[in-house]
């Protein structure tokens, strides 16, 4: 089978490095371009031999990256948050598809998910997110999405508060806590190394072409895990 040609946007930063040495590590992929201004490489130049674009850059970019790749035919898989993923919504009837994931960590997504099922039976909830110190949004993208699957899964109308912790020495991490009379439950996810996000960054691309519904936001819409 042919191999999937994959670009990376964002690849001089820290997690474009570590996107780019796992799909030189995949046997059904290709590394085609790494896009970067870090590296006087302009997006336009990587799409004409990509099939998927792999976009970790800033909130500022992504979503222009994610249009300039559609238009050109190619898929997108974005990691990067701080954008809103409605943004993209007029896509949906374009030619190549478009996966959003604020956290591409399975042990994230399972936090979610069992924070949203917790939701549903406990009074109310605060979110603690921590991140290194160099992380440009705040509330990250996995303490947005999180709240919003809770407040979904409740029904509450008040947001669930978040707060934001940025130090050397993190990665990224995130605890719930909820609150009930008598007690409290403490969910806690953490990503001490960024190799934890590969996995879902590769799955999202060997499925981005087969999606049926675009832009698809979460990786648990590809884990047949559903809220
Ligand atoms: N979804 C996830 O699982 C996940 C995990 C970790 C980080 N992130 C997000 O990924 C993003 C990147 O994080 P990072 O720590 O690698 O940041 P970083 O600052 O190390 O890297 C960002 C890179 O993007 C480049 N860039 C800026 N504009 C660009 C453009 N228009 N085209 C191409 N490249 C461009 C920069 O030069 C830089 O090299 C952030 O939004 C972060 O929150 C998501």
């Amino acid at each position: 089978m042919a191999r999937i040609k994959v670009a990376v946007a964002g690849a001089a930063g820290r997690m474009g490095q570590t996107v780019c040495r796992a799909v030189e590590s995949a046997e059904d992929m290709e590394l085609t371009g790494r896009a970067d201004p870090a590296l006087n490489t302009p997006l336009a130049t990587v799409l004409e031999d990509a099939d998927v674009l792999v976009d970790f850059t800033i909130p500022a970019s992504a979503v222009a990256n994610a249009r300039e790749a559609v238009q050109a035919g190619v898929h997108v898989v974005i990691g990067t948050t701080g954008f809103d993923p409605h943004e993209l919504d007029d896509l949906s009837s374009a030619n190549a598809n478009v996966f959003i994931a604020p956290n591409f960590a399975i042990g994230a997504v399972l936090m979610m998910q069992f924070a949203a099922e917790a939701a549903r039976h406990m009074a109310s909830a605060e979110i603690i997110e921590l991140h290194h110190k160099t992380k440009v949004d705040a509330p990250s993208g996995t303490a947005a999405r999180t709240a919003a699957l809770m407040s979904a899964a409740s029904g509450e109308e008040q947001p669930v508060p978040i707060h934001s912790v940025r130090l050397p020495g993190l990665v990224a991490h995130q605890e719930v806590i909820l609150g009930d009379v008598g007690q409290t439950l403490t969910i806690r996810h953490d990503s001490t190394d960024r190799e934890s996000f590969m996995p879902g960054v590769l799955l999202a691309v060997r499925k981005v072409g087969e999606l049926t519904e675009s832009p698809t936001v979460g990786l648990e819409r590809l884990l047949g895990l559903t809220n």
